[in-house]
C-alpha cells in the first residue's frame, strides 16, 4: 500500500472485508473462484480517494465503506472484462481470470461483481448515490466501447482520446471524490470542487497508465506493456509521436495491418519509447495534477487534504 494512504488503512481493510462479505457464495465452486480473486487486490485507489475525501469533509461513516467497496467491485469487474478484451495474461502480478478460468467464466465473474456492486449500493438506501453509480458504470462501458470503435483510426483526434479516457477512467474517480459530498450534506461548491479534483486526477492517472504501456516494466506494474499499440489503440504517447514525426509512414501502415504480432510493431514501440512524445504526454499529466491540486484549495487543510494532494504527485512519479 502507498505510504500516504496509511491514515485510512483501517478503513481500507474494512472496504476489503465488505467486498469479501458481499461476494460470498454458498456454492463452493463459486466461492473458490472468489477466494482466488480477493487476495490479489490492486492499489485500491478509488476507495482510498473516497475515504480520504470523507475524512477531509468530517469523517468516515459506514455508508462510505459500502460505497467504496461498490466502487472497487465495479473497477475490478471492468478489469476482468478489459483483460479478456485485450487478451492480457497478467494483472496485479498474477495470471488473469480468463486465462485461469476460461473466457466464459471470466465474463460471468465480471457480471457477478457488477451486480453485487449495484446490490451493495442499493442497500445503502440513498437513491441519488445509487443512480450516480449506475450512470457512471454506463459511462465506463460507453468509454470502453468508444475506444474499441476508434481503434486503428488515424482520424482519432486528441479530443476523442480525452473523451475516451474521461469516460473509461476519470468518471469513476469523479464519483469516488464526490461520494462523501453525495452521501452527506455538502454545499454545491464543495461538490463541484471534488468533481474537478476527481476529473483531473483521473485524467492524469490514465495518461500515466498510457505512458507506462510504452515505458513500464511489467514486473513493476504487474501487467503487460506494449499492448495498446498491438491492439491499435491511439493513446496520447502515440498522438504526440505522430505530431512530432508527421513523415513517418510506418504508423498508418502498421495500424492498418491489424496484426498485433507484426515484428515492426515492436520497432515502433521502441521508437515511441525513446522519443520526446513520452515527456510531452507526461507534461500533459502534470498539467492535470496542478489542476487537481488547485481544486483541493476549497477544503480545510488537514493531513487528509495533504494526502489527496500528495496522491496526485505520486501518480505521475510512477512513470518517471
Ligand atoms: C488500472 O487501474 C486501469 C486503469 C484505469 C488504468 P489501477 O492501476 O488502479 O488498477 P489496480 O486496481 O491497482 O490493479
Ligand atoms: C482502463 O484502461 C480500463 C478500464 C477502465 C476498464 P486500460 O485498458 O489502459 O487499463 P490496463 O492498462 O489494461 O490496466
Ligand atoms: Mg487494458
Ligand atoms: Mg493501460
Amino acid at each position: 500500500m502507498l505510504a500516504l494512504l496509511a491514515g485510512v488503512s483501517p478503513h481500507l481493510a474494512a472496504v476489503e472485508a465488505r467486498m469479501g462479505r458481499v461476494l460470498a457464495s454458498r456454492q463452493p465452486r463459486v466461492q473458490t473462484l472468489i477466494d482466488g480473486l480477493l487476495p490479489f487486490h490492486g492499489k485500491m485507489l478509488r476507495p482510498a480517494l473516497l475515504l480520504l475525501t470523507a475524512e477531509a469533509c468530517g469523517g468516515v461513516r459506514d455508508p462510505h465503506i459500502g460505497y467504496g467497496a461498490a466502487l472497487e467491485l465495479i473497477h475490478t469487474a471492468t478489469l476482468i472484462h478489459d483483460d479478456l478484451i485485450d487478451d492480457a495474461d497478467l494483472r496485479r502480478g498474477k495470471t488473469t481470470a480468463h486465462v485461469r478460468h476460461g473466457n466464459t467464466s471470466a465474463v460471468l465473474l465480471g457480471d457477478y461483481l457488477y451486480t453485487h456492486a449495484f446490490d451493495l449500493a442499493a442497500g445503502i438506501g440513498d437513491l441519488r448515490a445509487l443512480q450516480r453509480l449506475t450512470a457512471t458504470t454506463n459511462t465506463i462501458c460507453a468509454g470502453e466501447l468508444h475506444q474499441q470503435l476508434a481503434a486503428r483510426d488515424l482520424d482519432c483526434t486528441e479530443a476523442e482520446y480525452d473523451a475516451i479516457i474521461y469516460a473509461k477512467t476519470a468518471a469513476l474517480f469523479v464519483l469516488a471524490a464526490q461520494a462523501p459530498a453525495l452521501l452527506g450534506n455538502a454545499s454545491e461548491s464543495a461538490r463541484q470542487s471534488m468533481a474537478d479534483y476527481g476529473r483531473a486526477i483521473g485524467l492524469a492517472f490514465q495518461i500515466v497508465d498510457d505512458v507506462l504501456d510504452y515505458v513500464g516494466d511489467p514486473a513493476k506494474i504487474g501487467k503487460p506493456s506494449g499492448g495498446d499499440l498491438r491492439q491499435g489503440l491511439i493513446t496520447l504517447p502515440l498522438i504526440r509521436y505522430i505530431e512530432m514525426h508527421p513523415g513517418d509512414p510506418e504508423v498508418g501502415v502498421l495500424l492498418a495491418k491489424k496484426d498485433g504480432n507484426h515484428p515492426l510493431i515492436a520497432t515502433l514501440i521502441e521508437k515511441v519509447r525513446h522519443s520526446s512524445a513520452i515527456q510531452a504526454a507526461l507534461d500533459e499529466a502534470r498539467g492535470w495534477v496542478e489542476q487537481a491540486q488547485r481544486a483541493l484549495e476549497c477544503l480545510p487543510l488537514s493531513i487528509y487534504t495533504q494526502a489527496l494532494s500528495d496522491l496526485t504527485v505520486t501518480i505521475v512519479e510512477r512513470a518517471m
